[in-house]
């Protein structure tokens, strides 16, 4: 086992935490989001410059709730891409001079793969090949994971990822950003069949699109006026959104006889999404790798986790050569599209 201190700056969570193998000691998050919530989304220079406050104090408790020190750490590990670039430099440049000085190995961690890998603190023995839904505020995927380190891109959206038709949906509603949250405790209210939303591009087997759901929302908005039950336009949202999911995954399902599935990513703290995905794995009976909440939302202890699992393979970088990337690399598919992460 290696003790490994994680760094996460790819978007607008500054997070470090200690993992040992698939155990988690520390995984500290200081959120942006009370700052972007003024201007109702992330601004990428604003993030970085709290990114540069919060990173060193958010280091240092998180080795202190793990009652470790640098010099006894086996390796750092840091997400270089894909993300906000001067987000990333600033998590980067802190593991780096933190390895450098210490003389660690420094392992570069696509968030991606971070998110994909939240799973390995579930369970020592994962099954796999497994189907995994990743679906966060800039991606939405459908990953055929064969093994750690093998992942094949199945089908992804055409335009907005799944958060971001939450997070879209909220702030049309009137209720506040991030929206994902906001959407899934209005809809424990709501009546998910009272507005008929669409659901996009109903003949694809994976590829997702849910920018014309915004648009809906918009109508249904200026259409209803004061009258409409912000419960109820929050159920039907959520309803369109996870149907879209859960059907993508049923199909993926269907196709490639999975010995597991799982649900990862920000989006994958939805408690309706949660239990569909577990009531799919049922019906196939087959598990269903659900990472509690706080490793599902940006957090450093998933790229540990991924960094680890790497390690065991021998996967180092000399601390100097790592560099950031906007984009990830990480899936092979043929007739995949140019990666629009942000
Ligand atoms: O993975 P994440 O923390 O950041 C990215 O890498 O994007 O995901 C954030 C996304 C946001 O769009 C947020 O609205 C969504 O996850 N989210 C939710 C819920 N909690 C967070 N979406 C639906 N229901 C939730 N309960
Ligand atoms: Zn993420």
């Amino acid at each position: 086992m290696s003790l490994i201190l994680a760094i996460e700056s790819s978007c607008d969570e500054t997070s470090a935490a200690v993992v040992n193998g698939r155990q988690v000691f520390s995984n500290v998050v200081a959120t942006q989001i009370e700052m972007h919530q003024k201007w109702g989304g992330v601004v990428p220079e604003a993030a970085a410059r709290a990114h540069v406050e919060a990173i060193l104090p958010v280091i240092q408790e998180s080795l202190s709730i793990a009652n470790t020190s640098v010099s006894e750490l086996d390796a750092i590990a840091v997400t270089n891409r894909p993300g906000l670039v001067g987000a990333l430099s600033v998590g980067v440049t802190a593991a780096q001079s933190l390895a450098f000085a210490y003389k660690k190995p420094l392992i570069g961690v696509d968030h991606l793969e971070g998110h994909l890998l939240a799973i390995l603190a579930l369970s020592e023995e994962l099954k796999f090949p497994c189907i995994s839904l990743l679906v966060s505020g800039g991606h939405s995927e459908l990953v055929l994971i064969n093994k750690i380190g093998d992942y094949q891109l199945l089908g992804q959206t055409r335009d907005d990822a799944a958060g971001e038709a939450y997070d879209k949906g909220a702030r049309l509603l009137g209720l506040g950003y991030p929206g994902g949250r906001q959407i899934s405790e209005q809809a424990t209210e709501g009546n998910p069949k009272r507005y008929d939303l669409p659901r996009g591009l109903s003949k694809e087997r994976y590829d997702m699109s849910f920018s014309g759901l915004k648009t809906a929302v918009l109508r249904l908005v200026e259409k209803e006026g004061n009258n409409i039950s912000v419960p109820d336009a929050a159920a039907s949202l959520q309803a369109a959104i996870n149907d879209a999911l859960i059907k993508r995954l049923r199909n993926a399902i269907e196709d490639h006889n999975p010995t597991s599935i799982a649900l990862c990513g920000g989006v994958a703290a939805n408690p309706d999404l949660r239990s569909r995905v577990e009531k799919l794995a049922e019906q196939n009976r087959i598990p269903a790798y659900i990472p509690p909440f706080t490793l599902c939302t940006d957090n450093a202890a998933m790229i540990g986790l991924a960094a680890a699992a790497h390690l065991v393979a021998g996967v180092g970088t000399n601390a100097l050569n790592l560099q950031v990337h906007p984009h990830s690399v990480l899936f092979n598919r043929a007739d995949a599209p140019q990666d629009t992460d942000s």
